[in-house]
């Protein structure tokens, strides 16, 4: 006898698009989208800077709506970057903005930025109405090959990253690749880290491939950082879709792999230290402590290590040596952050081998520390 009298399953479609130029009127991908849902009224928010680097995009978005029988209701721009999300503000504004257009649950929000934006204005975007159809254009390497592709979005709040947001499936996803070009060198290059993430968990045959076209990928050669950026987001998108726990209610997570210290590291330095190269130092620590505890050879972690220099990628800050009153390691903290973060009992993922992770329970901060000592030697001998 079941336990329960029903067992439904709910099943949401993840509707993912690869494109270029998806405003250009020949191609079809969103307005087939759009049809799809049979919603009418239309909003777009663009974040600041992309609007900045391309400063024909209303009028190609206006030009592409007035072709298509569709209620456009408008567009909005407003700021992006990790900042938008340290508070409600911006929230607030998309709500208002909603409200004064009469969005309602079939209507689309077309959101159109980097992670930081899309995290933040997909959150408002989730709890209007209970939820507005929410459409991203990831316009980051780290948005398009990670965070566009996930089911969750969140602002920061008491001091701690993601602390208050959702879990909502996006209506679609399209990541235009066009965007991917115009990021400063340094994070396009470092938001390449999630698919080093990504690969470590799940995939050696990519984790190969990553090695094999290092050169490209540091040299940003366009078709290869598209296809890594691709690759990427299948991976994470396949992950949500066959993991059998799609909104995280178990305690594992493989995919926030490296992501304890890099959280509470990025909240630490009050996010003046970005995403990516937050998650390459906690991605350092937790492969090293692998190969410590005797889970992983030390080979592997050579070959981590190369693959993060190759990309430019610190496995050190300085913020790991930061310490308390009582002269602790701060950033030990996260740990039971973490915990607290997910519920029930503390689960990381470290790794066995490349493409194969294994959840503890429990961390050793002694030996943590001996680990960030040697991230800081290796470090300071590679500058
Ligand atoms: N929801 C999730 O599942 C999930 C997963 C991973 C990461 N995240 C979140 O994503 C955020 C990081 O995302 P990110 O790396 O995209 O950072 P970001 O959004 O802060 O963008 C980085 C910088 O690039 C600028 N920018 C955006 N698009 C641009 C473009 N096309 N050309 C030039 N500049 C551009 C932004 O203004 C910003 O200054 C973090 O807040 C992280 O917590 C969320
Ligand atoms: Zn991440």
């Amino acid at each position: 006898m079941s336990r329960y009298d029903y067992q439904i399953p709910v099943t949401f479609e993840h509707r993912i698009v690869f494109t270029r130029n998806a405003f250009s009127a020949e191609n079809q991908e969103l307005s087939k989208i759009l049809a799809e849902g049979g919603g009418r009224r239309v909003m777009v928010f663009i974040e600041e800077m992309v609007a900045a680097f391309w400063p024909n995009l209303t009028d190609e978005i206006l030009a592409y709506f007035s072709g298509l029988d569709l209620d456009f209701r408008g567009i909005q721009i407003l700021p992006g970057g990790e900042i938008v999300k340290s508070d409600d503000s911006i929230v607030k504004q998309v709500w208002e903005a909603i409200d004064s257009a009469h969005l309602d649950r079939h209507s689309y929000a077309i959101v159109i930025g980097g992670g930081a934006f899309l995290d933040a204005v997909g959150y408002a975007t989730a709890t209007a109405h209970r939820g507005v159809r929410l459409v991203r254009f990831p316009t980051t390497t780290l948005s398009q090959n990670d965070s566009g592709v996930g089911v969750k979005c969140a602002i920061n709040s008491f001091g701690k990253k993601n602390w208050i947001g959702a879990f909502s499936v996006p209506f679609a996803v399209i990541n235009d690749f066009r965007y991917l070009h115009t990021q400063d060198e340094e994070t396009r290059r470092g938001g390449l880290i999630e698919a080093v993430k990504v690969a470590l968990v799940r995939d050696a045959d990519f984790f190969k491939w990553i090695k094999n076209h290092l050169e490209s990928l540091a040299a940003l050669d366009p078709e290869t950082l598209e296809a890594c950026v691709e690759k990427s987001a299948l991976l994470h998108a396949q992950h949500i879709a066959t993991s059998g726990d799609p909104f995280e209610t178990g305690s594992s997570r493989p995919l926030d792999f490296g992501h304890w210290a890099a959280h509470k590291l990025e909240a630490m330095a009050a996010y003046q230290l970005s995403h990516a190269p937050a998650v390459a130092v906690g991605l350092a620590l937790d492969v090293l402590y692998s190969a410590r505890i005797g889970l992983l050879k030390f080979s592997v972690v050579d070959q981590v290590f190369r693959v993060l220099d190759g990309l430019k990628l610190s496995i050190y800050h300085p913020g790991l040596d930061w310490l308390d009153d009582h002269g602790k390691r701060r950033v030990l903290g996260g740990i039971d952050e973490f915990r607290e973060h997910l519920g029930g009992e503390l689960t990381i993922l470290l790794l066995e081998d490349i493409g194969k992770g294994i959840n503890v329970h429990q961390l050793d901060e002694t030996l943590l520390g001996e680990c960030i000592n040697e991230l800081k030697t290796r470090w300071e001998a590679s500058v």
